[in-house]
């Protein structure tokens, strides 16, 4: 089987630390040229405040070690693969555009695109639910993943060969407490997963969903302990995943080895999603 991604050029999104992060450099080591892109990038100035608003979670890690963006670059470098990394903002159209074209300039027109970025600290009972934070989850996780495909569409329609691969979550299949907003965007990314494949069948690009289950990122480790080993209980295997658990996924699914599956929403859970009586 050819998982071997020489000659292909890939841009991930939130690849500033987690699974984005683990992605890039998984498709680096199989010898692709990695764009790694996060809203979030080393040595970049922040209002502390403008970015507490958008997200706890942005704010927290904006700090510096906890952002890798521009190191995961050097990472895949040092694996002998061309990177380069970008702030880009998945919900500001414009700057996505930017980067594609620098990401071009640079790398060549992208081949495989993984649709990572999100924000997952919306928890809060339904009845107290935010619309504003309901509209940013949205903005992010969904509308977030449509400007992205929008804008490396083309290019793959010309080439004739593309791969998308967006990551949603077992929240998707199962529904997830406290976090309506995050579920229903995570379930909407299958929806448009099938679309796409749909449409991109004819022009040779794969369009393909990966439903992590609960997955040991630094965001996850913020997770009290008795609510991650509530969380053990309930998955078959017994244990978080590893982020590298799922890159291994991702870069089957961006590879010649997965060139008859398209429309497809892989669960890997740990078997999280299983009847556990
Ligand atoms: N970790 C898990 O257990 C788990 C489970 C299921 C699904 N997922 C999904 O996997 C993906 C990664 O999860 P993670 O645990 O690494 O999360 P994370 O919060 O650590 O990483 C998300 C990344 O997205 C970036 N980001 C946020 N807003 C952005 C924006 N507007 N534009 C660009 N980048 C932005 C963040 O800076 C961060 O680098 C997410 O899509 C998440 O929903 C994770």
């Amino acid at each position: 089987m050819e998982t071997n991604l020489k000659g292909k050029v890939a841009l991930v999104t939130g690849a500033s630390r987690g699974l984005g992060f683990a992605i890039s450099l998984a498709l680096g080591r199989a010898g692709a040229d990695v764009a790694l892109t996060d809203i979030l990038v080393e040595e970049q100035e922040y209002d502390k405040d403008e970015l507490e608003k958008y997200s706890v979670l942005a704010a927290h890690f904006a700090e510096d070690g906890a952002v890798k963006t521009l190191s995961g670059a050097e990472q895949v470098r040092s694996m002998g693969s061309k990177s380069c990394a970008f702030k880009m903002d998945v919900t500001d159209r414009d700057e996505v555009e930017k980067v594609m074209k620098s990401v071009e300039a640079e790398l060549g027109s992208v081949d495989i695109l993984v649709n990572n970025a999100a924000v997952m600290d919306n928890l809060e009972r339904f009845d107290k639910q935010k619309l504003e934070l309901w509209r940013r989850d949205l903005g992010v996780n969904l509308t977030g993943a449509f400007n992205c495909c929008q804008a490396v569409w083309p290019g793959m329609v010309r080439k004739r060969w593309g791969r998308i691969i967006n990551i949603s979550s077992v929240a998707a299949l199962m529904g997830a407490s406290l976090q309506p907003s995050y579920g229903a965007t995570k379930a909407g990314l299958i929806g448009f997963t099938k679309s796409l494949a749909v449409e991109g069948g004819r022009c040779g690009i794969n369009v393909n969903a990966v439903c992590p289950g609960f997955i040991a990122t630094e965001s996850v480790q913020l997770y009290d302990e008795m609510m991650t080993e509530r969380i053990k209980k309930g998955t078959a295997l017994k244990r978080l995943g590893r982020p590298e658990e799922i890159a291994s996924v991702v870069a089957f699914l961006a590879s010649e080895a997965s060139s008859y599956i398209t429309g497809a929403a892989i669960p890997v859970t740990g078997g999280m999603d299983l009847l556990n009586l």
